[in-house]
């Protein structure tokens, strides 16, 4: 940032202004939304584009839930014929991923880290003018309230696939991959119960809050949930990976799931 100083009639002299007069260490929450946020898309991607692995008897990776395709190796229904050839995963990845991009707290996150827009509090803006997401087209950030609707069912589906890991081959038994699915699937109820949206849907519109004794609970029990959005946002990412990592590695071969009985 470069101003200038001096008295009528004098020559303007420039001085370096610092960016930001913080001297704490600003850098680092941005940093690591960049490390982890841009591993988890670059593992995401790859995982869904992969096509392989993502099924052992009775484990089913979450990026493939629900399996849609013919093509599937554990189809939970079968939607779509043999003519879709690429990766099931391609076919339901726009919900899950629509949501968390347009999330309130990731848009915030990825603002910050990726585009330094501003990067921090009192740090300037890398660019020049902030427009904000009242123009095109950042102004479809807007469409969350409807990726909130279309994820509703996906916390129900993942809650089945963990349901049916418990019908091995050889009958009725639990593993760790078991536990493994039935956390994701808790962790993703958790995040779409935290959401500013659903806090809007559980009380929003409704002058009188105390004449709504039922809308209220649920409103106050969401409002609980959405004070740790950021967090559960994070947990509920990380488990997803490390869920369909974990069912990767059983199905490869790399490692082998503990049987409880
Ligand atoms: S605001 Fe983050 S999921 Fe809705």
């Amino acid at each position: 940032m470069t101003s200038t100083t001096g008295h009528a009639g004098a020559v303007p002299v420039a001085i370096d202004a610092p960016r930001t007069l913080r001297r704490d260490r600003w850098w680092v929450e941005p940093l690591i939304t960049v490390v982890v946020l841009g591993a988890f898309t670059v593992y995401a991607t790859w995982a869904a584009f992969v096509n392989a692995d993502y099924y052992v008897d009775p484990y089913l990776s979450p990026f493939y839930s629900p399996c849609l395709a013919s093509s599937c190796h554990h189809a939970t229904v079968e939607l779509f014929g043999d003519w879709f050839t690429l990766s099931p995963a391609l076919l339901i990845l726009p919900f899950p991923l629509g949501f968390r991009l347009t999330c309130y707290y990731y848009r915030k996150a990825y603002y910050r880290a990726f585009f330094w827009s501003p990067p921090a509090c009192a740090v300037p803006d890398a660019r020049g003018a902030y427009k904000g997401e009242s123009r095109f087209p950042l102004i479809l950030q807007n469409v969350h309230r409807l990726f909130f609707y279309l994820i509703l069912p996906f916390p129900i589906l993942l809650l089945w696939d963990g349901l049916k890991a418990f019908d091995f081959p050889d009958g009725f038994g639990m593993g760790l991959g078991t536990l493994v699915l039935l956390a994701n699937a808790v962790l993703l109820g958790v995040y779409v119960l935290s959401c500013h949206s659903c806090r809007h849907v559980c009380g929003g519109r409704i002058d009188c809050l105390s004449e709504k004794p039922t809308r209220y609970g649920l409103w106050k029990f969401v409002t609980r949930l959405n004070e740790r959005h950021m967090l559960i946002a994070w947990i509920s990412m990380v488990g997803v990976a490390v869920t369909d990592l974990y069912i990767r590695l059983v199905a490869n071969g790399t490692i082998s799931d503990p049987r409880f009985f």
